[in-house]
């Protein structure tokens, strides 16, 4: 099959969106968990966001002319994420997602890591990046819930604003050893961010706290992490959503008393370099 890999485009975003509601509904109804995208009109909402911001690179999938898969490599930051990536249901397991990820790999070389979120139980996926030289780091567990308890006296709860921003990339910098400030930045003009201030610092921020594919987060300790949560929740009328580490087993044991549900199961998978958090957090469905 001859495939062509190109730049993806504007008028990309219809056929785009509409092909990621298809492919993940595929792979979500085989399993039986709920969609990524609830509807073809989500998933084109997404596309025109993605393929029209300035710092994410899409590529398209062509089969004798005919559009039929994409995928995208986030560049704001140094640490490049990837996804999503989406080949058309009848066309899937011949080569095209393999195609798709060489390229979003050759244009990230460059940069320090790249790294991705998979569900756990696509089998395809998972193989298919491990063979490309990604490495499982966490088990992640999405959860979701409106978390009772209050926040701890002395942590104040708050929106972040564009004058926490550096202070946030300290924080995200001390836990992680890089910036995710770029992210941030659409987060504070778009999104739910929000911070936790301790002792007049900020010990803990979470980036998008109802939308868990946007939302990564920082802590100094488990406890600044749940008091968060806990805060922004509190605060908001959506249920709160994240992708908690599980082998951060405090904040796992929190989130399950504090009334989260689980709702599938991931993995983070990342190439190139890699440090071992110092600290509490989670990623979003990038890294
Ligand atoms: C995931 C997805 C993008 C992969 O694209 P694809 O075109 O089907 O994948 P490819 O055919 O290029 O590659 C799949 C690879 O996995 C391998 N593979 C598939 N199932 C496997 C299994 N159970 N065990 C081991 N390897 C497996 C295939 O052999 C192939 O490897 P090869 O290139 O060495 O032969 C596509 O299936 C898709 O769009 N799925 C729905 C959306 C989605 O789930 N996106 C990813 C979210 S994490």
């Amino acid at each position: 099959m001859n495939t062509v890999i190109r730049e993806i485009s504007t008028t990309d975003a219809g056929i785009a969106g509409h092909l990621a509601y298809e492919a993940f509904k595929s792979s979500a109804d085989a399993h039986r968990f709920p969609l990524d995208f609830p509807s073809p009109e989500a998933g084109q909402e997404f596309a025109g966001l993605w393929i029209n911001h300035p710092s994410i690179y899409g590529v398209a999938a062509e089969v004798a002319g005919r559009f039929v898969g994409s995928n995208f490599l986030t560049e704001q930051d140094p640490i490049r994420g990837v996804g999503p990536i989406t080949v058309a249901p009848a066309i899937q397991a011949s080569g095209i997602g393999r195609k798709l990820m060489e390229a979003v790999i050759e244009r990230g070389k460059g940069a320090p890591g790249i790294r991705l979120v998979q569900d756990a139980f696509n089998t395809i996926s998972m193989s298919l990046y491990a063979s490309l030289g990604f490495e499982a780091r966490e088990p992640l567990a999405l959860m979701s819930g409106r978390p009772a308890g209050t926040v701890p006296e002395g942590i104040t709860v708050r929106r972040m604003t564009d004058s926490d921003l550096a202070e946030a990339e300290a924080l995200c910098v001390r836990v992680h050893r890089f910036p995710r400030t770029g992210e941030l930045k659409d987060a504070v003009r778009g999104l739910q961010p929000f911070v936790a201030i301790r002792g007049g610092r900020m010990v803990g921020y979470a980036s998008s706290v109802p939308m868990w594919q946007l939302n990564h987060g920082v802590a100094e300790t488990e406890g600044d992490l749940c008091a968060l949560l806990t805060g922004a929740g509190q605060q908001l009328n959506d249920p709160v959503s994240f992708l908690l580490p599980v082998r951060q087993a405090g904040l796992h044991r929190w989130a399950l008393r504090s009334g989260f549900r689980m709702v599938k199961p991931m993995t983070l998978m990342t190439m190139g370099e890699y440090c071992e958090p110092r600290g509490a957090w989670f990623p979003s469905v990038l890294y």
